[in-house]
């Protein structure tokens, strides 16, 4: 979120199901939230609305499963409506389910790309944005929420830290 505004996205929307951490989407810049774990409908009206005239020019989803199904549900468009531009759809996770059902409407009627996240950038392109995080957060511009660890208690932190949200530092 605060990397996607601090490289000029215009509109983000942050989803998810823990209201928690959309609250602190919202802190850190998100422009709209949608709560994930609703009834299809009101979820596919949620995307729809998010959406709006313009579309989404880029989504990065950590999910697949039931929740990408809802999401190319909303933003299939009526077969022959213009197409305005190409939306991209980067596949980074699972964590919602391994496989989708795409239906065939949804690549007639969008000018869909789905790409993943493995091969894709070249070396110079991740180096470049590697060099642009740390910078970054060098200079204070990143909010990253961390947890100071000796390396004498990491195993007994790493469960808890991995769920936490914080970042761990292990100090030696
Ligand atoms: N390609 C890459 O570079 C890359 C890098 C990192 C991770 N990944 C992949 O990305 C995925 C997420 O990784 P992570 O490290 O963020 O995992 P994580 O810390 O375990 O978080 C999983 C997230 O998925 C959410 N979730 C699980 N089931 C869901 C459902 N049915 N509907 C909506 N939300 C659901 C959880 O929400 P709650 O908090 O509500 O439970 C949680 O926020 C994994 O598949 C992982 O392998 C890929």
């Amino acid at each position: 979120m605060q990397l996607s505004k601090l490289l000029g996205a215009k509109r983000v929307v942050g989803a998810g199901r823990n209201q928690e951490m959309l609250r602190k989407l919202l802190e850190l810049g998100a422009d709209a939230t949608i709560q994930l774990d609703q009834p299809d409908d009101s979820l596919k009206s949620a995307f729809v609305r998010e959406a709006g005239e313009a579309g989404f020019d880029v989504i990065i989803d950590y999910l697949w499963g039931r929740p990408m199904e809802t999401l190319l549900a909303a933003i299939t468009k009526p077969e022959f409506a213009e197409i305005k531009k190409e939306t991209r759809l980067v596949q980074a996770g699972e964590s919602a389910g391994p496989t989708i059902s795409l239906p065939a409407a949804v690549l007639r009627s969008t000018a869909l790309t789905i790409l993943g996240t493995v091969g894709i950038p070249s070396r110079e392109i991740l180096v470049d944005a590697m060099h642009q995080i740390l910078s970054r957060g060098a200079r204070g511009q990143l909010r990253i929420e961390t947890e100071r660890v000796p390396l004498a208690d990491i195993e007994s932190v790493w469960q808890h830290a991995a769920h936490s949200g914080r970042r761990i530092v292990v100090i030696p």
